[in-house]
């Protein structure tokens, strides 16, 4: 999704901006631009392509001014060439503009705008903005944005700065996110935290359907109707080490190698005196969790499947149905949800549109939704109402790692609380379920030992056009989960299925040059799976199975085998992935690929 920063202070504005970008590339781009105001005029310098080709531009063609917009583009009207970078500037080039989101109602009051004499200079839907707010610009800036928010239909958050008033940055957000940071001596706008982190020590998230002032030492927030708003700042809790790659070549190595590192704190953190808490954000009262006859989780990609983990764990111990449904299909459908419904979305970036979506739709029905979410102070954060933050501490890498097993140990404690409430776990289960959690980080890290040998399985698979994962009961998910990660960022065709299902349709892509990856630890399903495994050895597949330490059996009829340790069969959906993991990293890193700014993908999808 695009990134947006906006500055105004004391220090160097072209180095402030493309510093943050720099922070910001992670949301997914395929061009980039700043506007300074220098000598009371607009310097603008934008380019499709990396961050790289922005910093040579400026090199070669020096800005400087007091006050300035960035921004990071991810195309969704019109292609990646100059005329449609951000940022976006009126027909006077007084105002300069910069926009994350969607104009849905764009054509018409393009139309509109053209038949009053605006000239177009790009294809976006966003450049309707800046000639609404040029229109009324006589009302003054900020009159003039709050006159252009009320026309808009869609999803956005921009940032806008004029010549005609060269000490304030003003910006506007509906359902998409922005923050922004103030002192005495600068502020700041960011579509996250991560565009200002190291500058500011407080940060105010901006809230929905806002428009905020900012200046040197000022920060007024008023609602679209003009009635001020009050938001306590808060402290920024991530600094420059957490969102830096430190000695790793990528995130997402840095982010797979740091999952022990999060298991561990929350479990520190969720287990206390031999019981789970969830946080103070939880929002449901026991009463009301003991109410709950039916759960339904809405999620995308990676945390879908981390759903789907919840699913089995939270029915086999709190003996709540439980169903799993993509977002952008559960806020179309108009589920039967009765009142003893709970909703819940997960979501790494609390900032997914479908999953924010389905949220408003439990809402629209009065429902209760609890949400896991990594970002704290997101939208879904915010609109949730309990929040499980999940802990796994800021995922820069646009391939979910660390998140998801997060996901999934907090969709297990929750089950656990759950069974402990209504009577279905006692407290000798608890004990044993407690148990193998406490083992899990240092199981984690046993199964990251394995990164070399993973290596040289990738060595041998690297060119092959497809793959085919299958898994069974809780690892049905990580099948999903291993296809997913390996199709995002080496672009080979890879599809995850439920290994019973391989008979009714995918066994027919079986041949001698299908790697075929088999999640088959020991579990209830284990020798069901040994059969799929067999059918597949039957057609010439080539099995890379993932295994229990000391399992002769699976290891005997696969080509490569990855053992990890013997474990509750509720954590192998997380011990499982981790090969997967990094056999999806080092098969896109042998291929040389931009590992953690996989083409066309952005780390957070704010957009439909
Ligand atoms: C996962 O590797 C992908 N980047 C993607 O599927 C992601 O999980 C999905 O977009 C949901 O994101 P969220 O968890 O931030 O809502």
């Amino acid at each position: 999704m695009c990134g947006i920063i906006g500055y105004v202070g004391t220090r160097d504005v072209p180095s402030v901006l493309l510093g943050g970008l720099w922070r910001l590339e992670y949301r997914g781009y395929d061009s980039s631009g700043i506007a300074v105001i220098g000598n009371g005029e607009l310097i603008i310098r934008k380019v499709p392509g990396k961050l790289s080709e922005l910093e040579a531009l400026i090199k070669r063609q020096p800005v400087s001014g007091g006050i300035g917009v960035g921004h990071t583009r991810w195309a969704t009207h019109g292609l990646p060439q100059e005329n449609n970078t951000h940022p976006l500037i009126d027909c006077n080039e007084e105002i300069a503009l910069v926009v994350n989101g969607i104009i849905e109602n764009y054509l018409s009051l393009k139309d509109d705008l053209e038949s009053r004499g605006h000239i177009f200079r790009s294809v976006t839907d966003s450049e309707v903005i800046v000639h609404l707010i040029e229109e009324d610009l006589d009302k003054g800036l900020v009159d003039a944005v709050r006159s252009t928010v009320k026309k808009l239909t869609g999803n956005f958050a921009f940032a806008v700065i004029s010549v005609n008033d060269r000490s304030k940055i003003v910006c506007a957000r509906h359902d998409a996110p922005l923050i922004c940071c103030y002192n005495s001596k600068e502020a700041a706008v960011a579509s996250d935290i991560s565009g200002v982190v190291s500058i500011f020590n407080d940060v105010i998230y901006i809230p929905n359907d806002s428009i905020v002032v900012l200046g040197k030492g000022k920060c007024n927030i008023t609602n679209f109707q003009g009635r001020e708003v009050r938001v306590t700042p808060r402290k920024v809790t991530i600094d420059v080490k957490d969102i830096d790659k430190g000695h790793f070549p990528h995130f997402m190595l840095k982010e797979i190698y740091e999952q022990p590192k999060v298991l561990h704190n929350i479990i520190n953190e969720r287990i206390v005196g031999g019981r789970v808490t969830l946080g103070s954000e939880l929002g449901i009262s026991d009463a009301e969790m003991k109410k709950v006859s039916r759960i339904l989780i809405q999620a995308c990609g990676t945390s879908w499947h981390a759903g789907l983990v919840g699913k089995y764990i939270i029915e086999k111990f709190a003996r709540i149905h439980t169903e799993v449904d993509i977002s952008s299909e559960f806020r179309y459908r108009d589920a039967v949800l009765d009142s003893d419904t709970l909703v819940m979305a997960v979501s790494q970036s609390g900032e997914t549109a479908d999953t924010l979506a389905g949220l408003r739709e439990a809402k629209v029905k009065f429902l209760k939704v609890l949400s896991l979410v990594n970002v704290i102070q997101s939208s879904i954060h915010r609109e949730s109402d309990g929040i499980i933050e999940i802990m796994a501490g800021p995922e820069i890498g646009v391939a979910s790692t660390k998140a998801y097993t997060a996901e999934i140990v907090h969709l297990y404690l929750l089950a656990l609380y759950l069974g402990s409430l209504r009577g279905f776990v006692s407290k000798v289960d608890l004990e044993e379920h407690i148990a193998a959690l406490t083992k899990l980080p240092a199981q984690v890290e046993q199964v990251i030992r394995l990164d070399d040998d993973i290596r040289e399985i990738a060595e041998e698979f690297s060119d092959a056009r497809d793959f085919l994962f299958l898994g069974r009961g809780l690892n049905y998910a990580t099948a999903l989960e291993g296809a997913l990660k390996l199709k995002e960022i080496s672009y080979i065709n890879a599809t995850g299925y439920a290994a019973g299902e391989m008979k009714h349709g995918p066994i027919a892509l079986i041949d001698h040059k299908m790697p075929i990856v088999c999640v088959n630890p020991r579990s209830s399903v284990y020798d069901k799976m040994f059969n799929n495994i067999q059918e597949a050895v039957a057609r010439k597949g080539i099995p890379i199975s993932v295994v229990t330490k000391g399992d002769r059996r699976t290891r005997g009829i696969s080509k490569h085998s990855i053992p990890i340790p013997e474990c509750h069969e509720c954590v192998s959906p997380i011990l499982a992935v981790i090969p997967l993991q990094l056999l999806a990293y080092h098969i896109a890193t042998l291929k040389e690929l931009d590992v953690d700014r996989p083409r066309n993908l952005a780390k957070s999808v704010t957009v439909e």
